[in-house]
């Protein structure tokens, strides 16, 4: 956050801990807030003094504690007035060092406070850095590799300063660090030594600036097109620098979308963006123009409304959001014409899928099953094999992806590390590359050459529900679109165009299980573990729904492809381990029939999720629980059977006492490798 404009210290406070409740999602092991001292450079009379900086473990809340109890202990003024101001905060999911006050970010330059940073992603060569600081004399107290980046800001500070004047500016001194940072990283630079300024600079990690102009045009929707307008200090405005717009959209919703080896230089109320070089030159690097663009986001969706969690109330807006998806992209046809799929962000690259000799899916986590979910429909109507690859793995192997290949990547966040190096490594090997994400303007919408966004809307629960079902529809539709349109497919494709077209309302139906799901819930709260069994379409629900189960729930859950239950899972059953199987009517009905019968067999302790009217077939061999749900065409199942093991995840996590939207050693957005 910086301005210039009368604030009080209170509003800077309120300001820095909303935006980090609105991240909150994205990490919530420490936090940590940097904000102006009282003497402070607004006040004309002091000499500029260091910051207060305050660093806590645990969530947010924990942090805002212990402020608000240093501010009774010390008789802070909360209604100092700034006239000018550059606060940072912080909050962390830990990859380098534990959860901590002295591992939580701004992490410092040592003693006096000189820089503080706040950093997003990880530097790869800061053993390195941290052994040749030591030799100068630093000394390090926290595990995390950021520490070496304020350190290193101090140290190029000092040798700039030696002669006893401050000559460096703090953008020479940011671009000197930048020139020896390797990783990814967005970061943001406080400096006592610099009153008023902060810097932000970027590379792979996400960041945004909004802006704020504080005495006009309230509306907030007008695109400024002139990048001067951003350099002017005519009005008072606020700026605000975020990885996430979650922690913008109250604020503003003009942004800008930084882009890697870009530094946003913040100072009084103006800003400058300039071109990261390399090179040591002595001039100042040249100012880039940049157009502002507008956030579609609202601010009621990222509040929980009437719910009580996120999550539950992700899983129940899906009637909505996957109406949202659709929107504008089925066309119903006229009287002759045959319905039919628009996607516009692909339309100029259809010809050169269809041509693909292979289509590659890749992704992590719940989009990844999202995709698996789809890779049926995509082979059945395109005759393009179709590969899948978890993303790590394909970066680890560095497997074969040719020129001739489409590689489709799909991710919620669009901001996924894993996701993001096997783009980059896609698209070195001269794959078209396609993406797949609910966050437009986000590095893989940006890295692709082409794609869709599935209009889920914001998704704030670290489990992904609603970002889920909404993939796999735009996946359907990928596979309608790459499909030729022959008389002999036309039945088909109409019937999933009808099955699209109904999807909301037969989502509506099935999300009446609720109360059914909750007490199944009851039933299991004390169990260890949970086996899911899935084939066909719904060995993506299997792999999904035991996800859901693990990640909130905390209990152990595994999806198992049915097809291998007598190579080795059987062993596990007996009358004890509860065992979900997905047995929906499709062209596997038969077979998972015969699966229930073996299990039933071994007293094995059965939920069997089946269509409408089967609850007694399904059943009789053997008692069972059974969970009906309507049928949809088969290539639309998954998605509506994944709703009934999203609320019993949901439900389980509650009862369990565990908390929903912030699973144990979760991230939202994994954006570190
Ligand atoms: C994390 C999240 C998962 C998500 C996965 C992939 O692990 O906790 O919910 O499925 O990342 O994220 P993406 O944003 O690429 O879909």
């Amino acid at each position: 956050l910086n301005f210039h404009a009368n604030k009080e210290r209170r509003y800077i406070l309120d300001v820095l801990f909303n935006g980090l409740r609105r991240l909150e999602y994205r990490g919530y092991d420490s936090a940590g807030i940097a904000i102006d001292s009282s003497l402070s450079p607004n006040c004309p009379t002091s000499s500029p003094s260091p910051p207060l900086v305050f660093r806590q473990a645990g969530n947010i809340e924990s942090l805002v504690n212990s402020v608000n109890e240093e501010i009774t202990k010390t008789d802070l003024n909360l209604r100092q007035e700034f006239y000018f101001h550059a606060g940072i905060a912080h909050t962390r999911w830990a990859t380098h060092g534990e959860p901590a006050p002295r591992n939580s970010h701004p992490q410092s330059s040592g003693p006096g406070d000189d820089f503080l940073v706040v950093h997003n992603g990880v530097i790869t060569n800061y053993e390195v850095l941290k052994e040749t600081l030591v030799r100068h004399g630093f000394t390090f107290e926290s595990d995390t590799d950021t520490e070496v980046i304020p350190k290193l800001a101090k140290f190029v500070f000092d040798k700039a300063n030696e002669e006893g004047e401050q000559t460096v500016s703090f953008c020479e001194v940011v671009f000197e660090v930048m020139r020896h940072l390797e990783g990814a990283y967005a970061l943001i630079f406080k400096s006592w030594r610099y009153p008023n300024e902060l810097i932000a600079c970027k590379r792979g990690s996400p960041l945004l600036l909004g802006v704020k102009e504080l005495d006009q045009d309230k509306s907030n929707t007008h695109v400024f097109k002139d990048a001067h307008f951003l350099s002017k200090n005519d009005h008072p405005k606020e700026f605000f620098l975020s990885s996430d717009p979650h922690a913008l959209v109250e604020h503003t919703k003009k942004v800008l979308v930084i882009e890697d080896e870009e530094v946003v230089h913040l100072k009084d109320g103006g800003v400058d963006i300039l071109k990261f070089e390399r090179r040591n030159g002595s001039s100042r690097p040249a100012s880039v123009e940049r157009a502002l663009s507008v956030l579609e986001m609202e601010v009621e969706q990222i509040n929980k409304g009437k719910y009580d969690h996120y999550m539950q109330k992700e899983i129940h807006e899906q009637p909505e959001s996957l109406t949202t998806t659709m929107r504008g992209r089925l066309i119903r046809g006229g009287s002759r014409k045959p319905k039919t799929v628009l996607l516009g962000g692909l339309k100029d690259h259809l010809k050169t899928i269809r041509r693909s000799r292979r289509i590659v899916f890749i992704g992590c986590g719940t989009s990844y099953n999202a995709a698996l979910a789809s890779r049926p429909i995509l082979e059945e109507l395109s005759g393009i094999p179709v590969s899948m690859e978890i993303a790590s793995d394909l970066w680890d192997r560095q497997g074969p992806i040719y020129r001739e290949d489409t590689a489709v990547f799909v991710s919620q966040s669009g901001e996924t590390a894993d996701t993001l190096l096997a783009l980059d490594y896609a698209r070195e090997n001269g794959a078209l590359c396609v993406g797949i994400t609910n966050t437009v303007g986000s590095s893989i919408a940006r890295k692709t050459d082409c794609g869709v966004h599935i209009n889920a809307g914001a998704e704030i629960g670290v489990a992904s529900t609603k970002a889920y079902t909404s993939q796999i529809v735009v996946m359907v539709m990928l596979a309608l679109a790459i499909g030729s349109d022959t008389i002999s497919s036309q039945t088909r494709r109409e019937a999933i165009i009808d099955g699209l077209l109904d999807l909301p309302n037969k989502i509506r139906e099935v999300l009446k299980l609720d109360e059914e799901m909750k007490d199944l819930a009851q039933l299991l709260i004390e169990e260890q573990s949970l086996l899911v069994f899935g084939r066909g379409y719904n060995y993506a629900t299997a792999l999904e729904g035991a996800l859901k189960v693990k990640e909130v729930s905390l209990m152990h859950s595994e999806g198992i492809l049915a097809g291998e239950m007598k190579h080795g899972p059987l062993a596990l059953v007996d009358e004890n381990l509860p065992i979900a199987v997905i047995a929906t009517r499709d062209a596997c009905f038969s077979k998972q029939q015969s699966v229930i019968q073996q299990l039933h067999a071994r007293k094995g302790r059965l939920i069997v999720m089946c269509s409408k009217g089967d609850a007694a077939s399904v059943s009789s061999s053997g008692s069972c629980r059974a969970i009906e749900v309507p049928q949809v065409e088969d290539c639309l199942q998954p998605v509506v059977n994944i709703v009934p093991l999203q609320l019993l995840a949901y439900h389980l996590t509650v009862l369990r006492g565990h908390n929903v939207d912030q699973p144990r050693n979760l991230a939202k957005s994994v954006t570190t490798q």
